[in-house]
């Protein structure tokens, strides 16, 4: 059994930890820790948890953690966990940690202290860390000991683009993400602006121009293009680099758990060779047989027979693929994967991935203005946050990915 500590076992985030935790056939939990929560029961925090067999809450403490554990989650917020990082992997460092807050996402510390405001205390260890997105980088998770997980609006945006990124199919200066998030994404803080009566009946946006999670999805997406082998949102040869910028805009929606984002960007018209080429179809045109020439094309940087999408001036405006190529595409970028859904003729909802780590994920080509529209549900708590990170505890210690993760969604 992987003998499993919880920092921060109070919040949300670590209370959802200790739910799923509890249907890991492989894992035990061994610590929950919390400062203001010492000496409780679990179940004195989390009433659902009366009658299960758990350890009695602890303070937080680096030794303490790093003796009992092979791996330790850390869902604390923001600033809280560098350190705690560093004092454990000092007493222990063959332990492994999960941290579920920000610390460890961006890899410059510089930008960290312009987004967070405040200095790094383990810069040396920010460069072992892997982002831990599975569906993006598992190679890089399997061989670490320190895993970021990614948050929750990162999570449904990236997995929503990195298709349209790694493909080389959208201007990526041209990305608006719209997202909603239920109140528990904020925490299980009080604090005014998420009282019951100010949320209710109540749709606000929120951190405009100036969000944490902007720069992390910067980040990640440049990373997708740099691995794909494109030049950057100008294609091959542009001289553009990995050129992302984002305008993000998270929304509070007046419900307990879901993150639903809508995504646009512009399309790039596909090289002749895609749409125009040896089999005389324009990309718009070619249905599903259309499908076939554009896959090739858009397979990517390694395959050899591809020809990857790039500036074009002379194409007219409906040589772009269409919403049967692009969700093609996903399917195929997505191929094998568990946790993640692309939907053909439904749109995904928040609701049917309550609960579980499931990512609905479903793409549309508006082939009148040029965009891609994509839409993406995630559970925040699940494949936001607790769900996605048991599924990097299964990558670190070479478990099925989906142990302890199968529950279904919950629905109504
Ligand atoms: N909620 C979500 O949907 C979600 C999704 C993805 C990621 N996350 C991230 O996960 C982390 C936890 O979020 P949450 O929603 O669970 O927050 P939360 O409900 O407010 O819980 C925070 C937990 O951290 C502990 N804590 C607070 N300050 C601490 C400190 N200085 N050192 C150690 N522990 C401390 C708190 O307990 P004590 O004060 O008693 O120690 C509590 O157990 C955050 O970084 C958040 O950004 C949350």
């Amino acid at each position: 059994m992987i003998r499993v500590g919880v920092a921060g076992a109070s919040g949300y985030a670590g209370g959802e930890l200790v739910r799923l935790l509890l249907g890991h056939r492989e894992a035990a939990v061994v610590v929950l820790a919390s400062r203001g929560s010492a000496g409780k029961t679990a179940f004195e925090v989390y009433p659902g948890l009366r009658g299960y067999d758990l350890p009695r809450i602890s303070d937080v403490q680096a030794d303490d953690l790093a003796r009992k554990c092979d791996v330790v989650f850390i869902a604390a917020p923001a600033g809280a966990s560098m350190s705690l990082v560093r004092e454990i992997l000092a007493a222990s460092p063959s332990t492994k940690v999960i941290d579920l807050g920000p610390d460890f996402r961006l890899k410059s510390p510089a930008l960290y202290q312009e987004w967070y405001g405040m200095a790094h205390e383990a810069p040396n260890l920010i460069a072992e860390a892997a982002y831990g997105l599975p569906e993006l980088c598992r190679d890089e998770i399997r061989h670490t000991r320190i895993v970021a997980n990614p948050g929750c609006y990162p999570t449904a945006a990236l997995l929503a683009l990195a298709p349209l990124a790694a493909r080389g199919l959208v201007d990526l200066r041209s990305v608006v993400i719209d997202a909603k998030s239920g109140v528990s994404g904020a925490g299980r803080t009080p604090s005014p602006g998420y009282h019951f009566p100010e949320c209710e009946e109540n749709l606000r946006p929120y951190g405009v121009l100036r969000h944490r999670h902007t720069p992390e999805i910067e980040q990640e997406l440049q990373r997708v293009v740099r691995r794909s082998g494109d030049g950057g949102a100008g294609g091959p040869g542009s001289g553009g680099g990995a050129d992302v910028a984002v305008s993000f805009t998270p929304h509070l929606v007046p419900m307990s758990r879901g993150i639903l984002v809508t995504a646009y960007a512009s399309l790039k018209a596909l090289p002749q060779a895609c749409g125009d080429g040896a089999e005389g179809n324009s990309a718009h045109e070619a249905g599903a047989e259309g499908t076939r020439p554009i896959r090739a094309a858009l397979r990517g940087a390694n395959g050899a027979e591809t020809e990857r999408p790039g500036p074009n001036p002379n194409m007219s405006a409906n040589a772009i693929p269409d919403t049967r190529a692009l969700t093609a595409l996903y399917e195929e970028f997505y191929a094998g994967e568990r946790f993640v859904r692309v939907l053909r003729n439904d749109l995904p909802q928040t609701k049917a991935v309550r609960g579980s780590n499931f990512c609905d994920i479903a793409v549309r080509a508006d082939t009148r203005t040029g965009r891609v529209v994509v839409i993406s549900a995630l559970d925040n708590l699940v494949k936001g946050a607790a769900g996605q990170a048991i599924q990097n505890m299964n990558i670190l210690f070479g478990l099925e990915e989906s142990i302890g993760l199968e529950t279904p969604p919950v629905w109504p």
